[in-house]
């Protein structure tokens, strides 16, 4: 009997879905990348299109939203919690590790700055974000703590995830708007660029284009795939069921559903939700 019980609980573990949380569709590439490598394991998404955008938030606003989200995703039982946004894992991860101490949680910038660091030749990193994460400096410092040889140059982008969100991923307008941002004299000369926002890989080929192919492009999401793949084999919680996957926002938005069938099943149900704070 007491065995029973022991393996009903590990596999309530292994079947739990994994917390995903951005603040609208950005990290439904995350999400994507994670449904590729790990296709039986249920996702449980929250868009948090009510505040977006984040990078144009304080960061005890970005706290406090993170929080809130946190304890939603806890709520739904959620094996792992990704915070699947580059603005949020900047400046509230330690909040979301204390906020669930008995869940596992990633951010989307560790990951990345693991694979910078496996790489020992490139000398100049450009790095692309909102206004929150470049102003928190994350990325210089955890590249150069790693390799200070590293020469770390910026750029706050901040017309690109509302730009995105507004469904401008592949037309003349996003076009001109990021090869405004990128002839920008900061990234003259960089041999890589880090898209440090998860909404910037729907407008990859725009960015791929502007560099003529001659530069690496590098997102988180296949990163972040690997060391969840990494993690849950590890640990032996890898779901045995089929996925069911579950997405939730605090606002409704056209374009959120639109981008959310994209990625996931046509028939997909988006519930909105008041999150408690
Ligand atoms: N996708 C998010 C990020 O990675 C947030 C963009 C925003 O809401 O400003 O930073």
């Amino acid at each position: 009997m007491a065995t029973n019980c022991f393996f009903l609980s590990l596999d309530m573990i292994n079947n739990a879905p994994i917390g995903i949380f951005d603040s609208g569709i950005g990290g439904l590439t995350v999400a994507n990348a994670i449904k590729n490598v790990l296709p039986n394991e249920s996702i449980v998404y929250f868009g948090d299109t009510k505040h977006l955008p984040y990078g144009e938030k304080s960061t005890e606003a970005i706290i406090e939203y993170s929080i809130q989200i946190s304890k939603f995703l806890k709520q739904k039982k959620c094996k792992m919690i990704i915070i699947a946004c580059n603005t949020a894992s900047s400046v509230a991860f330690e909040s979301v590790k204390r906020t669930c101490p008995s869940i596992k949680v990633i951010n989307v910038i560790d990951p990345v700055i693991d694979y910078i660091s496996q790489n020992k030749s490139t000398v100049k990193i450009g790095v692309i974000g909102t206004k929150g994460t470049i102003k928190s400096n994350i990325y210089q410092k955890k590249i150069n703590a790693s390799n200070k040889h590293i020469s770390v140059k910026s750029l706050a982008t901040p017309l690109l995830a509302p730009m995105i969100e507004e469904g401008f991923v592949n037309d003349s307008i996003s076009k001109l708007v990021v090869h405004n941002y990128l002839n920008n004299e900061k990234l003259a000369g960089i041999e890589k660029i880090i898209l440090a926002c998860t909404h910037y890989p729907l407008i990859e080929k725009i960015i791929e284009s502007f560099y003529k192919n001659k530069i690496e492009i590098i997102d988180s999401a296949s990163q972040v795939a690997e060391k969840i793949k990494s993690y849950l084999t590890e640990k032996e919680i890898l779901s045995k069921t089929e996925a069911q996957h579950h997405f939730y926002v605090s606002d409704y938005t056209e374009s959120f559903e639109q981008s959310a069938k994209v990625f996931f099943n046509k028939n997909l149900a988006l519930e909105k939700v008041k999150l408690k704070p």
